[in-house]
């Protein structure tokens, strides 16, 4: 498929710096290391890395466009083709774009403060089940890999468009003002659901009213004709969706969609009863925790609204299955384990000790903690009601881990959990040696922290230990 010169200078609205010997390339790429034969490589600058001092190894591995915003040596070029832009990241976006528009399959963005991957995993596992106009979908779905939800992530995501593909489901992630506005307007989404608001990325984004109206621009950009899904359960969500003119599927106690009689399947996950307008069916998740039914539920709106079936949702419901380190249930020697350990933010860390909290069972419950980040200024009182929550699921235990495990010590004092049942660790092998020596079989362990943190190695070290 590639590229032709033609649409690459129309996509970007860039110039010939120098006129290669080829007219036609193969596929976009960032990454130098992954550039074939006939590569279009676009320059990025990141944090870390200037694309362009790579240009050289990219034209060596056979990169024959090159694609920059500065100027360049072209003696390092050989026979590529040099097109200059004002700024890569865009050019890059406006590729993506490009090709969105070129293929036009039928978008859904996913954004939110948390639950997009969750949800995005469903949303995809329904679709693989389901029918659109009369045709099945299976093959034909292209999601975003793992967290590819920013300004290289996105475009990356939509350049793996192949012709065949009908839908595809993307996550946009924001941790600055404007990013979710640039990422929808390069998906250019047919749908969009806003899962969550909450306190997440509150150094870039300020405050609650902040976050809502980053995460607004999803829905202030869908395309005409174009649906929503609304969690009425979240009172900034419903705010957001209360401004949208088109159509919407709401979900959430009162919604459209909405979860009756749930209950858990002992340490498996959860089922419920999914009534969507007057039809019902019962949906068996792979997920513990009552959050992951409001992402199910937002999952099926999205889908249904979208024109697929009942039936597929049951079945796409019970095939997907959580990452790894986001509450994935490990066992250790009889100790059953969350680990959740991708990531953390106040919501998600409510979310999860609310799970242990629900789980029925005999043995101990314990929570092992560590910081939550970019919390700007309102992170000591972050982790201290961190704390508070810890002491309100009950937990037998805590440990902490992190600058701000002495305000999560805090917290948990003046929820009532007494100081012989708080311990604060030096590192990751220090709490794994106290785990070893208490935990017994029947206990639950629940594992998080920011990513930052790395809290799955506690859980590494608590495996890998000897004894
Ligand atoms: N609806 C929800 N409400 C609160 N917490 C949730 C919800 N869904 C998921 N979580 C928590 O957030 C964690 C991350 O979930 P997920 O990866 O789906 O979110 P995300 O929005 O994609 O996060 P990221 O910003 O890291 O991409 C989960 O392991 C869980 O602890
Ligand atoms: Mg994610």
């Amino acid at each position: 498929m590639g590229w032709s010169q033609a649409e690459i200078l129309a996509a970007t609205g860039g110039a010939i710096l120098r006129q290669g010997r080829e007219r036609r390339f193969g596929e976009v790429v960032t990454d130098s290391s992954k550039v074939k034969s006939g590569s279009v490589f676009v320059a990025l600058k990141g944090e870390r890395h200037d694309g362009h001092r790579f240009l050289g190894a990219a034209v060596r591995r056979g990169a024959r466009c090159v694609i920059v915003h500065q100027s360049v040596d072209t003696a390092a070029l050989r026979g590529a083709t040099a097109v200059r832009v004002s700024d890569t990241l865009r050019a890059l976006g406006e590729l993506a774009h490009y090709r969105r528009e070129k293929f036009a399959p039928r978008v859904l963005a996913i954004t939110g403060s948390n639950g997009k991957t969750t949800t995005k995993e469903m949303v995809a596992a329904i679709l693989e089940e389901g029918r659109l106009d009369g045709q099945p979908l299976r093959g034909k779905v292209l999601k975003t890999e793992g967290n590819f939800n920013n300004l290289v992530g996105l475009p990356l995501t939509l350049l793996r468009l192949r012709r065949r593909d009908k839908v595809a489901v993307v996550e946009l992630g924001t941790n600055h003002p404007g990013e979710i506005q640039r990422l929808a307007e390069i998906a250019d989404p047919d749908m969009g659901i806003i899962t969550s608001v909450g306190a997440a990325h509150l150094e870039g984004l300020k405050s609650l009213a902040g976050v809502a109206r980053e995460k607004g621009a999803l829905y202030r950009n869908i395309r005409a004709g174009g649906a929503i899904a609304v969690n009425l359960d979240d009172p900034w969500v419903r705010r957001l969706g209360a401004r949208f003119k088109g159509r919407k599927i709401t979900y959430g106690d009162r919604g459209q969609v909405r979860a009756r009689s749930w209950r858990a399947r002992g340490g498996k996950g959860l089922e419920f009863s999914l009534q969507a307008g007057r039809k019902r069916c019962r949906v068996k998740l792979n997920y513990l925790g009552r959050h992951n039914i409001a992402n199910a539920l937002g999952a099926a709106a999205l889908t249904l609204g979208a024109g697929v079936g009942l039936p597929a949702v049951r079945r796409g419901l019970a095939k997907a299955k959580p990452f790894s380190m986001r509450m994935q249930i490990e066992d250790w020697r009889g100790v059953s384990i969350i680990n959740d350990s991708y990531n953390a933010n106040p919501a998600s860390m409510n979310a999860a000790l609310a799970t242990l909290a629900e789980i029925e069972g005999r043995g101990n419950k314990i929570a092992v903690l560590g910081d939550m980040f970019e919390l700007g200024k309102q992170a000591d009182k972050a982790h201290r009601s961190l704390g508070e929550a810890a002491a309100a699921a009950a937990v037998d235990a805590l440990y902490l881990l992190g600058e701000r495990a002495a305000e999560v010590r805090k917290g948990a004092l003046r929820g009532g959990l007494r100081r012989e049942q708080i311990v604060l660790g030096r590192d990751h092998a220090g709490l794994a040696r106290l785990l070893r020596e208490r935990l017994k079989k029947g206990d639950w362990l629940l594992v998080k922290g920011s990513r930052g943190m790395k809290m799955e190695k506690v859980l590494q070290e608590i495996k890998g230990g000897r004894g």
